[in-house]
């Protein structure tokens, strides 16, 4: 009996503890659904947080993408941490290779010295700089600026924007010539003016005497004969420089063009290979074919007198899209080169290395490329050959 009473106690403690057993799962069960939920929310809110930071991180990359300039962000080293597809094709180097440090692209990539860059980049306020690099098949002008940028780690990273400035420097220089050949040019003129009068009377006076006299008084009549010839010929050449035919433009073939000069110029193309790259798929201009024909005839023809033997001459042409599309004619050759003395004095009128050069070729060529809207460059090395290079606006529909 008292086996019994005891039996039936335990059974009781045990029917009690199961149901407080119960009921505690019950409420381990409750709290489990409660903290379910509330992770579940708390997931909820961090993956919305996850796609707002996706979506200000796409935001931004696109505002980023959409400037009109290269931007480059370094950190504190000046290494590449991210850029722009501006910024790449701004200084033409392929993505893979933008990265590590941003000196070492600029010195060894880009050929610019390495004390501008170092300067440049360490410079403590906003710093900006100028460089001439060499792009693909080009010379292009890029301007550098750098930031540091502030923030609340203080780790010094900065941003460097990069803009193509080829046209506006190409324009420069342009202009700088064109008022230094209108100054010339005006000159020109009023001396041929005055000069050609009293030579017209010279010439008469001489030529009478010729008749009139004999022996070594006519010898030095003649003399005065053909130094008035010479003389004349001089003044008509300041005549024509400045008296430049006004261009008439329509729409016209820039390859059709060159063709024609190519073709043209048979007959003082000595043991000289002319080699033809035409790569611009957009090359109708608004020019006069006559007048650009004469221009690349004269350009043609300095590079054969240049060359002494073995000489190629390769024309080539691209498109370049900015703004506007343009097409680029870059005339090159392995002759003599010009030296650096000279190099900035060739498209002045009468300057010439040659015994019987008027020197009014390449201010020719000036004054026809300017009438376009155009712009043209020289580059060379002494001893190893000369570039010109033309930059026309296309045809636009
Ligand atoms: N491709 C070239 N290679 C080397 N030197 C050049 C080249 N093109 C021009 N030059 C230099 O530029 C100078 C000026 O050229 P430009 O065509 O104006 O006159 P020129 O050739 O001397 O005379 P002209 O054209 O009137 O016969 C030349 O005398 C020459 O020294
Ligand atoms: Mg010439």
């Amino acid at each position: 009996m008292k086996h019994l009473n005891l039996l039936n106690k335990a059974f009781l403690n045990f029917n009690q503890a199961a149901i407080k057993l119960k009921d505690s799962y019950e409420k381990l069960q409750a709290k489990v659904g409660e903290l379910n939920l509330e992770l579940e929310e708390k997931n909820r809110c961090l993956q919305a947080s996850l796609k707002e930071n996706e979506d200000i991180k796409n935001y931004l990359k696109s505002i980023l993408e959409s400037l009109p300039c290269g931007v480059i962000a370094l950190d504190a080293e000046k290494n590449v941490l991210t850029f722009n597809r501006k910024a790449q094709s701004i200084i033409g180097i392929p993505a893979e290779e933008m990265k590590g440090s941003f000196c070492a692209i600029l010195t060894s990539r880009l050929g610019i010295p390495v004390r501008d860059v170092e300067s440049f980049l360490n410079a403590k306020t906003i710093s900006n700089f100028e460089a001439r690099i060499k792009k693909d098949y080009s010379t292009a002008y890029i301007s550098l600026n750098i930031t540091a940028l502030e923030n609340s780690k203080n780790d010094r990273n900065s941003v460097v924007v990069i803009q193509d400035i080829t046209r506006l420097k190409r324009l420069e220089i342009q202009a700088q010539r064109n008022s230094k050949l209108i100054a010339i040019g005006k000159m020109a003129a009023k001396m041929a003016h005055e000069i050609r009068n009293p030579l017209g009377s010279i010439e008469i006076f001489a030529s009478v005497l010729r008749k009139e006299l004999s022996g070594e008084s006519k010898k030095m009549a003649d003399y005065i004969c053909s130094a008035v010839k010479n003389l004349n010929h001089i003044v008509c050449n300041y005549l024509f420089f400045s008296r430049f035919p006004k261009a008439r433009l329509k729409k016209m073939d820039i390859h059709k063009c060159l063709d024609d000069t190519i073709n043209s110029i048979w007959f003082v193309k000595r043991d000289v290979k002319i080699t033809k790259k035409y790569q611009a798929s957009k090359h109708f201009i608004n020019g006069d074919h006559e007048l650009l024909k004469q221009a690349s005839f004269n350009i043609i023809l300095n590079s054969i007198q240049a060359i002494k033997t073995n000489g190629i001459i390769t024309i080539e042409t691209h498109n370049h899209f900015n703004e506007e599309t343009w097409i680029e004619i870059k005339f090159i050759d392995n002759g003599e080169g010009i030296s650096e003395n000279d190099i900035d004095k060739i498209f002045d009128p009468f300057f010439t290395t040659k015994e019987k050069g008027t020197g009014l070729g390449l201010s020719i060529v000036h004054n026809i490329i300017d009438s376009h809207q155009g712009t043209i460059q020289v580059e060379s090395t002494k001893g190893q050959g000369t570039a010109f290079s033309i930059m026309l606006p296309v045809f636009e529909e």
